[in-house]
């Protein structure tokens, strides 16, 4: 079959790990995708920063603008991330001139989620975004698959990677919080700006997405009510160990006679919840379906390799023509949001 060609925009952490995965594993991935997955153009902000990859095989595109009409490439990827600017710039661009959409920005999904997936709809194309949430666990294939028959009572898990770094290291090594942090971002694990991380709103922008795919209701990140770690210090930690639990930042949606409630913050969990045992920079979720009872997803939720893999195991179903309405029902269907203060109660 034809390869699949691909314009890769955006070569960060993950743009590099997408190049350096589709360069490993080619060969697999063409047996599963049914065709070879072939990177042809890229963009970002610096052609001449060192990224530990060639990047000389693909052709350079100064302005990305230009990547939605072209009939030669089949897939836009997108990996600048930030809710606005130019990452949405090209998003509402490509799926306007029906060209397919991978994107790992949660940020962008959480704010006008709904406004692309309409665009994606209209045009019949893929909007695909396992990347988004926690990293390389595919939940967001779990659950818009795998327990798509279920009722969802409740979605809930360790959804920022830095995070749980930071409170991990803090417990087990004594360790304090500027200095962890300062490691989290060497690994690759923080985001550009890493108040997002560590104010709770990265977690809430992922928690947001698996709200609305947990219940059917539309994105709803403004009420989701969020509190980061900022504050937790070594003795908070010490006093909770003492009692028997661990302090984890938990994202937490459940859907009530009350509305949707969506919430965000540092939480005790009991040492024997398997939540108490994701550390580093480990991502967990725990999806409760009706049929299926409790499903636990763990796996890495930041980094290099994790997202990459979620990258490209999209691109592969965009390759297999496997994809269906990006919330896993229309726009339309979705419910309307709850009233303005259900997740301040
Ligand atoms: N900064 C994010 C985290 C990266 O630490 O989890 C993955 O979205």
């Amino acid at each position: 079959h034809a390869p699949l060609r691909v314009a890769l925009v955006g070569l960060g952490t993950v743009g590099g790990g997408v190049i350096r995965l589709l360069q490993t594993n080619g060969d697999l991935i063409a047996r599963r995708a049914g065709c070879p997955i072939q990177v042809v153009a890229i963009s970002a902000r610096d052609r001449n920063k060192d990224r530990g990859v060639d990047i000389s095989p693909y052709e350079w595109v100064d302005d990305m603008t230009t990547l939605a009409a072209r009939d030669d490439i089949d897939v836009v990827v997108e990996l600048i991330g930030g809710a606005d600017g130019p990452a949405l710039t090209l998003a509402r661009q490509c799926l306007t001139a029906g060209k397919p959409f991978v994107t790992a920005n949660k940020a962008m999904l959480a704010h006008h989620g709904l406004d692309l997936a309409a665009l994606a709809e209209k045009a019949g194309i893929a909007l695909k975004y396992e990347a988004a949430v926690a990293g390389g666990i595919p939940v967001i294939k779990g659950m818009r698959e795998g327990a798509a028959a279920n009722e969802i009572s409740r979605v809930y898990g360790i959804l920022n990677g830095t995070c749980n770094y930071i409170l991990t290291t803090m417990e087990k090594e004594g360790r304090g919080f500027d200095d962890v942090l300062k490691e989290a971002q060497e690994l690759g694990f923080a985001e550009a700006d890493p108040s997002f991380d560590i104010d709770g709103v990265d977690a809430a922008h992922k928690l947001t997405i698996l709200a609305s795919l947990a219940f059917g209701t539309e994105l709803d990140f403004d009420n989701v009510a969020i509190t980061g770690i900022r504050h937790v210090i070594a003795a908070d930690i010490a006093e909770a160990a003492a009692l028997g639990y661990r302090i984890r930042l938990v994202g937490m949606a459940e859907n009530g006679p009350d509305g949707l409630f969506q919430r965000v913050h540092p939480m005790l969990v009991p040492t024997d919840h398997p939540l108490a045992h994701v550390d580093g920079s480990l991502n967990a979720v725990v999806v409760e379906g009706n049929f299926v009872g409790r499903l636990f997803f763990e796996g890495r939720g930041a980094g290099e390799g994790p997202t990459a893999s979620a990258v490209v195991a999209d691109l592969i179903d965009v390759a297999r023509d496997e994809y269906g309405d990006a919330f896993a029902m229309p726009v339309a269907a979705l419910s309307p949001q709850p009233p303005a203060d259900a997740g301040h109660r």
